[in-house]
């Protein structure tokens, strides 16, 4: 028992997270990149993100708005259609997870405090693969840094529902 303890201490301290043996694989590559360019808003993807908790993900559907016909010449693009007729759900790997006792609303923050996705995720403009890692490590010492500075809650209770 004392050594399971002391082994999970030493985890905690030096900041260990549990880290996944093989990288989730997207059912899909994508690139956020190529769909930025033409012109495709966060939104249309990600339908949550101004009114809702979860920014959330894309179906099939959405993805066959346009991809039923070819898009395109990139190798990949016909895998969209294929996987259409596969007759399998879309199951993107969330990879942003706060603790269950964390409450986060996008809206909150991107329609109330108009603040852009880049201010706490990386640039999707620039990124050309289906992601594979979180970028945010959020903390509760960033969001309250944060809402310290923007004079927003600091309540315990607004964050841990
Ligand atoms: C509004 C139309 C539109 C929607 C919706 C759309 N795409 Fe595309 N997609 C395109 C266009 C246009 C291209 C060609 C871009 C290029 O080659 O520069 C493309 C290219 C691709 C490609 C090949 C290049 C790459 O990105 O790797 C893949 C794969 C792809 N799309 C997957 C998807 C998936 C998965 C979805 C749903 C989550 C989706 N697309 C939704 C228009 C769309
Ligand atoms: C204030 C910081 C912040 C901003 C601004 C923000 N996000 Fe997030 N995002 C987060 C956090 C924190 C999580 C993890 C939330 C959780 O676990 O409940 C997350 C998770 C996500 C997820 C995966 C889970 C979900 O909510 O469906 C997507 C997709 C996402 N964000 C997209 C966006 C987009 C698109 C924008 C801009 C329109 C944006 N985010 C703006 C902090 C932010
Ligand atoms: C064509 C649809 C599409 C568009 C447009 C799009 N996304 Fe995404 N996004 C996805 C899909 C599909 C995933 C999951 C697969 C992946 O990571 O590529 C995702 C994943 C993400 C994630 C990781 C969420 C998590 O925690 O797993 C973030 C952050 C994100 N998108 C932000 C953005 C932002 C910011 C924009 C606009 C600048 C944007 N997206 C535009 C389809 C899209
Ligand atoms: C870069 C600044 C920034 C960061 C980082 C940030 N927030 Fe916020 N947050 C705000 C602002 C500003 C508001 C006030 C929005 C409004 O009501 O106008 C807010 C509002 C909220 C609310 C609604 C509070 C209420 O009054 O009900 C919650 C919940 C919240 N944030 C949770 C979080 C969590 C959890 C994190 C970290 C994962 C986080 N925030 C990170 C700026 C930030
Ligand atoms: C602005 C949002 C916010 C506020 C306000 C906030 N927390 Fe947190 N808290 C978080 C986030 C985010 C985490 C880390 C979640 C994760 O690791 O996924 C966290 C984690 C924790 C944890 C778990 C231990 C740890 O350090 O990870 C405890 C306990 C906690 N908070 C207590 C409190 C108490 C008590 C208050 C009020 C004094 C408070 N929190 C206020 C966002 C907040």
């Amino acid at each position: 028992m004392l050594l399971v303890a002391a082994v999970a201490l030493f985890a905690g301290a030096a900041g260990a997270r549990p880290v996944p043996a093989v990288s989730p694989r997207q059912p899909l590559p994508m690139s956020h990149k190529r769909h930025i360019a033409k012109d495709m808003k966060c939104r249309a993807c990600h339908q949550g993100v101004e009114g809702e908790a979860l920014a959330s993900f894309p179906t099939l559907a959405d993805c066959m708005d346009c991809h039923k016909t070819p898009q395109g010449h990139d190798p990949a693009e016909p895998e969209v259609r294929a996987f259409a007729t596969s007759g399998q759900d879309l199951a993107w790997v969330r990879l942003n997870r706060l603790a269950g006792h964390v409450y986060f609303s996008h809206a909150a923050h991107v329609t109330l405090a108009s603040m852009k996705c880049e201010d706490c995720h990386r640039d999707m403009h620039t990124v050309d693969r289906a992601l594979t890692e979180a970028d945010m490590h959020q903390n509760m010492g960033a969001c309250v840094a944060c809402h310290r500075n923007r004079h927003a809650s600091l309540d315990c209770l607004a964050c841990h529902k």
